[in-house]
């Protein structure tokens, strides 16, 4: 079973080759997460996630999902993290490792897949041309990976674990995970996209504006998907190319 998240459509995009290739089931957590659901799943084969990296390690949200979730049948898991840069696979391979373990599955190990960049409340989307190549440098690099869940191989991480997962993570949650700098301009139309995009149902549409209520992961959905480009984040996205794969 091949489960993904997603913000602006890179792990989607990502699980969808991997489900095709492994001929499985294709499972998007977002509905779960919209309805304040955990899962009860069961397959006989692997258990994939592919889910993007948030500051060298996978969505915390979606780490309770797995947390709270029940997984039956086939005991094991790989990770597939897309990323803008470097998914930190040590840091991240010792840290879900631990968590895979304390919910009696079996770690099979992580692999990044480099797609283009989404945090543009802080860095830059690539061009859409820029954007191309490196979705397509990523297609060609997936079936490798495909290759050894296939064969019940373990995705083998190399190196020591860098600090970004386990020093730098909390850090970033402190401090950047916030939707306090969120507002639309008069471009918005009241939609009503940013809403429904929304995995934690955090924005509501009062007197035909949007409003943030304080529960957000950061994942650019709203910002990225928005129809009239109306949303910003303080300066921070100003002029910026907003990115989304369909
Ligand atoms: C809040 C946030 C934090 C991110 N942190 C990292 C990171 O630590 N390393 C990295 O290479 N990319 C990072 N990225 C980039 C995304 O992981 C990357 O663009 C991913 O493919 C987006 O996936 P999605 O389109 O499925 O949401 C970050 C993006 C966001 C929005
Ligand atoms: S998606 Fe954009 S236009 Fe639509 S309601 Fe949200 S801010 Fe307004
Ligand atoms: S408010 Fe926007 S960035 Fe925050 S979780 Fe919702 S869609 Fe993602």
């Amino acid at each position: 079973m091949v489960l993904y998240f997603t913000g602006t459509g890179n792990s989607r995009h990502v699980a969808r080759i991997i489900a095709k290739e492994l001929n499985d089931e294709l499972v998007d957590i977002t509905p779960f997460l919209k309805e304040n659901k955990t899962g009860d799943f069961i397959s006989d084969k692997p258990y994939v996630f592919v889910v993007p990296t948030y500051s060298s390690y996978l969505p915390l949200i979606v780490q309770k999902f797995i947390e709270d979730s029940t997984f039956s049948g086939n005991k094991d898991v790989y990770l597939l993290l897309t990323c803008g840069a470097s998914a930190a696979k040590p840091g991240v391979a010792k840290r879900f490792g631990q968590l895979c373990q304390k919910i009696s599955l079996r770690f099979m190990g992580v692999e990044q897949v480099v797609m283009p960049e989404n945090y543009i409340t802080l860095f830059f989307a690539p061009s859409e041309k820029t954007a191309s190549e490196i979705i397509a440098k990523a297609e060609r690099k997936l079936p490798s990976a495909i290759e050894k869940i296939k064969k019940g191989e373990t995705l083998r991480v190399k190196g020591r674990y860098a600090l970004t997962t386990y020093l730098v993570n909390p850090i970033f949650y402190k401090l950047l995970v916030t939707d306090k700098p969120y507002y639309a301009t008069d471009a918005c139309v009241a939609c009503g996209k940013c809403v429904s995009v929304c995995p934690l149902n955090n924005i509501t549409l009062n007197s035909d504006k949007p409003m943030w209520h304080g529960n957000c992961t950061q994942c650019m959905a709203c910002i990225s998907q928005c129809p009239t480009l109306a949303i910003e984040y303080g300066k921070k996205a100003k002029g910026k190319r907003r990115y989304y794969l369909p």
